[in-house]
């Protein structure tokens, strides 16, 4: 049974696990120090057409609360969206990890900020007793399943920039945002004004592992001391980083991605005529939430399928992943339009 709760209960995709075993081909120099590392460095800079630096994490979690902290000190503040992973989801990491920059909450429809919340937040106070803003982070595609276009990121920026705040952008499911939106991902994040990146690998089909990737190299003078202090400095590093190879030759990620947003496509236009259900958010990448009658989400419990409801706004999440097959959509699709009925 495939399940949607979310899209890392998904394996290893072949490609990526291909990779992985043929790094494991006798020994290479440790902590960072290898031929796999230093080609999907490459790749990368290839892939945002920028001379931009790189470096891998085991998790998200780490991934968003060392870049922040790296951008931060500990008396500055980073504006978030009220639903932003790094708040809800991130058990305290940014604050943690930066020595206490706190996190400032902007609303704004959609799990989306916006240049006018992100201006309510620095001007909301200037004074020596309020922790001054120094970042805003983004997450692209949002925790609620939508997106930000280039132009939306760059007025954010824009602002952002024009009051001496740095952008951050958490990209857990950056692939599904570049997937639906079919522009080079470099529109998506340095052209549109993004100072560091954490381009997640997990979810796209590897079988652990994020990179930071940093568009202003300053920003990272000591990042990898930062990682190294924080237990994210992988000793055996290949396998972090060469899974990345299999996954970005021949735009893999960007299939992948594609397929698992027409997985949440085909789940949302199966759920919009089943009596009860009522979508929250515009479905633009991989995820689909729902209000669903509450016997409906407990006979679908009783059934074996997973899913959350703590996420965004108390909706049910169904998250597609890049092995959901269409089987699976539809099998989920008659249970609940049988326990709607
Ligand atoms: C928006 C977002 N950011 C970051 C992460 C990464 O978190 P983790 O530390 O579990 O890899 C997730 C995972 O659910 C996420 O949804």
């Amino acid at each position: 049974m495939q399940h949607f709760a979310s899209d890392n209960y998904a394996g290893i995709c072949p490609e990526a696990l291909q990779a992985l075993l043929a790094a494991n081909d006798g020994h290479a120099p440790a902590y960072g120090d290898d031929e796999w590392t230093r080609r999907v460095s490459d790749r990368i800079r290839e892939l945002f057409a920028t001379d931009c630096d790189v470096y891998f994490v085991f998790n998200g979690t780490a991934a968003n609360s060392l870049a922040l902290a790296s951008l931060c000190q500990s008396y500055h503040s980073v504006i978030c969206h009220e639903v932003a992973h790094v708040e809800t989801d991130e058990c305290g990491g940014p604050e943690f990890f930066s020595n206490g920059s706190k996190l400032l909450l902007a609303k704004g429809e959609g799990g989306k900020l916006t240049p006018e919340a992100v201006l309510e937040v620095i001007a909301r106070r200037n004074d020596i007793h309020y922790p001054k803003p120094r970042v805003v982070t983004l997450t692209q595609a949002t925790e609620v399943g939508t997106i930000y276009q280039a132009s939306e990121i760059a007025a954010i920026s824009g602002l952002a920039h024009q009051h001496g705040l740095r952008v951050h952008m958490d990209g857990a499911r950056f692939a599904n945002a570049v997937a639906t939106l079919g522009v080079a991902p470099g529109d998506l994040t340095w052209r549109a004004g993004v100072d560091v990146l954490c381009f997640g690998g997990t979810k796209m089909g590897l079988p652990v592992g994020e990179a930071v990737v940093f568009f202003d190299r300053k920003l990272s003078e000591d990042f990898a001391w930062r990682c190294k202090q924080a237990g994210q400095l992988a000793s055996k590093m290949r396998f972090l980083s060469a899974s990345w190879l299999g996954m970005l030759e021949g735009d893999v990620w960007l299939r992948y991605a594609r397929h698992a947003n027409a997985m949440a496509q085909r789940l949302a236009h199966g759920l919009t005529d089943i009596p009860g259900v009522s979508l929250q958010f515009p479905v633009e990448a991989n995820g689909v939430f729902a209000i669903l009658p509450p016997l409906a989400q407990e006979g679908l419990r009783a059934r074996g399928w997973r899913f959350y409801t703590f996420i965004g706004t108390g909706g049910a999440r169904f998250m597609c992943a890049w092995d959901t097959t269409p089987a699976s959509v539809d099998r989920l699709l008659m249970d609940l339009r049988e326990l709607a009925a």
